[in-house]
Formats: structure tokens, sequence, C-alpha cells
């Protein structure tokens, strides 16, 4: 389907026994990318998945995989993920002097470079990264779980990320990434976002994934 935003789906709430499954039913839905939740048990209170995860997504799909990493020392890792079959590496500036290091070697790697902001974090301290990402991810929850509120702070901070990409005049995406549901994924999109990530809207649908896809992109009509 051609639209002028992009829905990813994160596959932190899908079911790993049938994960394949998962992931054809997400392209049956439209789904545009696969969203990966990297998580390491210190950066953020839960451990996910790794480079392994990613190669085996890229085995089952040609969707582009949008590779979320809430790691420490990213930097230690960027190669192995991009060997995995990454299409596009987001990592956070929280606690890392060598952010700016780290975005530039994403994109030697020829892979697509995303910062991504806490909620604690403010979109002015991005400012002078913007000009070495494609995206700014933009967290509506604290980095973790899938199945948290949206923070409405959020929607103020994407308008920031908006007029900084406009000053600078940069094509950047902004992705919006936690509590996004067909009751909430109209609000960051009006505020400037264009790319929606979801794991429970989908996932967890009774009605199953194309369904659940399918309500979030009507929310946006
Ligand atoms: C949270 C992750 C999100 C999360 C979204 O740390 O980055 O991608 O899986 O889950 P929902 O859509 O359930 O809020
Ligand atoms: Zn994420």
């Amino acid at each position: 389907m051609m639209t002028d935003y992009i829905l990813s789906a994160s596959i932190l709430s899908a079911d790993f026994s049938n994960l394949a499954d998962q992931i054809h039913q997400c392209e049956q839905g439209g789904i545009d990318w696969i969203h990966v939740d990297v998580m390491d048990g210190h950066f953020v209170p839960n451990i996910t998945m790794g480079p392994f995860i990613v190669e085996t997504c890229r085995r089952i799909t040609v969707l582009p995989l949008d590779v979320h990493l809430m790691i420490e020392t990213p930097e230690k890792y960027i190669d192995d993920f991009a060997k995995a079959g990454a299409t596009g590496l987001t990592v956070h500036p929280e606690g890392n002097p060598n952010i700016h290091r780290t975005l530039q070697h994403i994109r030697a790697l020829n892979c697509r470079p995303g910062i991504a902001i806490n909620p604690g974090t403010s979109p002015e301290s991005i400012e002078y990264l913007l000009p070495l990402v494609d995206m700014v991810l933009v967290m509506s929850v604290n980095p973790g779980f899938s199945g948290q509120s949206f923070i409405p702070e959020a929607v103020d901070k994407i308008a920031v990320v908006k007029s900084l990409s406009a000053k600078w005049k940069l094509p950047i995406d902004i992705q919006v990434d936690g509590g996004i549901s067909p009751d909430t994924i109209a609000i960051p999109r009006k505020a400037g976002a264009n790319v929606f990530v979801s794991a429970t809207a989908i996932f967890k649908n009774s009605a199953g994934i194309v369904a659940g896809i399918h309500t979030l992109r009507e929310a946006l009509k």
C-alpha cells in the first residue's frame, strides 16, 4: 500500500514459536518494516534478542529490518547487526560519549543511522547529530517493555524534532515508538511523526495480526 507514512511491526510481542508465520502475516497485512527491539539488561531492565534473531528475520522476509538498539556500548555490536542484515540501526545517546562516531560507523556500514531519545531526553540535545542520521526515534514510553501507555509529552518533542529538521533542511524520518494504538496513533502524526512502531496493537490484536495492522491504518485516515 502506498502511503506517506511507514508502519513498523515490533516483533517484541510476536509469538516466537511461530516467528516466520507471524512475520508472513505482517507481510499479508501490508506492513512496511519489521522492528527488532534489542535489549541488554543494562541500558534497560530487560533482555531480548541479538544479531542471531536479526539474521533469522533476514531469512524470513525481504522487508526492511528496523533494528532498535537499547544497549550499552552499541559501537561494539553494530558490525554484527549490519552483517546479520539490519537495514537501519537506531542507537541511543544517553550514557554514550561515542554516539557521533557510532552514527558515522553505521553509515559506513551502509545501514540507515537512527538516533533514539528516551522520555527524559530533550530533542535539542541531539541537534548536532541530525546531519548524521536518516531517522530520529522519539520514545513515547520508557524503553524496556511492550504494552505500556503512551506518554503524551512525546508529542511536543516530535514537533521540536520536526522544526529542527526544517531548520537544517534535513529530510529526516521521525519515528514514534511505545503505546501506539488506534486511539493514539493520529496524535504523534499531527505533530510530524511519519514512522509508527507498534508491538501490542499488531501482535496482540484478538482479531489477528492482519486486522491489527488494518485498524492502525484506518485510524490514520
Ligand atoms: C519498548 C520498545 C517498543 C515496544 C513497543 O522498549 O522499544 O518497540 O516494543 O511496544 P508497544 O507497541 O506494545 O508499546
Ligand atoms: Zn523499539
